[in-house]
């Protein structure tokens, strides 16, 4: 099929995003980032929802201008349905609406972490299917079967914390400011992550739990503190290394159970903690170890934005899955 133009737009969370696809191909990807939440040490769910309605036109208007595509060319609006914060959501999915409903075009609702999935297939190389995906974002971590584009099932999640909570949490303990994902992942760099040792959680089956760590972490810092109260300061690298070592090793150690239990060794990862550089460097270590093939998206792919729910509304919009326009958003999956 040629000249498939979809606009879609996400606003799940704290980043507002528009992208425009063209027969499969990203043509822009437009963020706008949120630095309002800093101060709070968090995202403020009403503060998101603001900032989306103020962003929400000027990133669709330069999204469409970047891709050189007239929004009356548009064949389909796509928007991200589920899951995130119902404030943000609406903003995203009422806007999509109001422009498929003014242009006459059919819309698209996508879920948000199966697009995390199908952002390893914006650009090659791309898995071919079966493979496994480790989405591990600030609100999820799971191990996901993809056996096709638009079918999927969820073998392995999180019981409490997800990846990127459990480095925001404990990047808060050590005293980063928000969100300290990637300030652990940049002071982890320069650590050794030998250094410290922090306990593996024994989950059975494909599960994950990261609160122990957490709870480890916050003992770990008030001993050392006690005794040294420049400990952090001195030591912050190799904390923050081996702290992310845990993260990595707790991951990496289900996806080889879940490789071994289904026999499947096409590895991806996806979602904001993908972007780990200690993660990405485990699965290259891991991939030769265990003979994977693997496959990461590119950097801008990996945390929230549009193109991946273009992509993922490119393959509804190929299987004729369209939403209605009274689709509601949903905070949970
Ligand atoms: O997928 P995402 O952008 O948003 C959600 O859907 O949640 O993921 C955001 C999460 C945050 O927890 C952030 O700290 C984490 O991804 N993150 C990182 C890195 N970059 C983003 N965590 C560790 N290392 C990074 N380099
Ligand atoms: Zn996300």
């Amino acid at each position: 099929m040629t000249g498939v133009k979809i606009l879609a737009i996400e606003s799940s969370c704290d980043e507002t995003s528009a992208s425009v696809l063209v027969d499969g191909m990203v043509l822009s990807n437009i963020i706008a980032n949120q630095s309002v939440h800093e101060q709070y040490g968090g995202v403020v769910p009403e503060l998101a929802s603001r900032a989306h309605q103020e962003n929400i036109v000027p990133v669709v208007d330069t999204a469409l201008k970047k891709a050189g595509v007239d929004m009356t060319e548009l064949s389909a609006i796509a928007f991200t349905q589920s899951p995130g914060l119902i404030g943000s959501l609406l903003v995203g999915s009422c806007f999509a609406k109001s422009m498929a409903m003014a242009l006459d075009i059919p819309l698209i609702g996508v879920h948000h972490m199966q697009a995390h999935v199908l952002a390893n297939f914006i650009e090659d190389p791309k898995p071919s299917f079966p493979f496994l995906c480790l989405t591990v974002s600030g609100g999820h971590t799971q191990i996901v079967q993809c056996n096709g584009p638009l079918d999927m099932k969820v073998i392995g999640e999180t019981m409490d914390d997800a990846a990127g909570e459990a480095f925001d949490k404990s990047a808060k303990l050590i005293g980063l400011p928000y969100p300290g994902g990637p300030l652990v992942d940049k002071h982890a760099k320069n650590g050794d992550p030998k250094r410290f040792k922090f306990p593996e959680p024994q989950i059975p089956g494909l599960n994950f739990s990261f609160s122990g760590l957490k709870t480890a972490i916050l003992y770990f810092l008030q001993d050392n503190k006690a005794k040294d109260p420049a400990f952090v300061e001195n030591n912050l690298d190799d904390i923050c290394a081996s702290v992310q070592h845990r993260i990595v090793t707790i991951l990496m150690n289900k996806l080889v159970k879940a490789s071994e239990e289904t026999g499947i060794r096409q590895i991806s990862i996806a979602g904001g903690v993908s972007a780990n550089s200690g993660l990405r460097a485990a699965l290259a270590e891991y991939a030769a170890k265990y003979d994977w093939q693997y496959y990461i998206p590119k950097f801008e792919y990996c945390t929230d934005n549009a193109a991946m729910i273009a992509i993922t509304a490119y393959y509804k919009y190929l299987a004729g899955e369209f939403a209605s326009l009274d689709a509601i958003p949903s905070a949970r999956a």
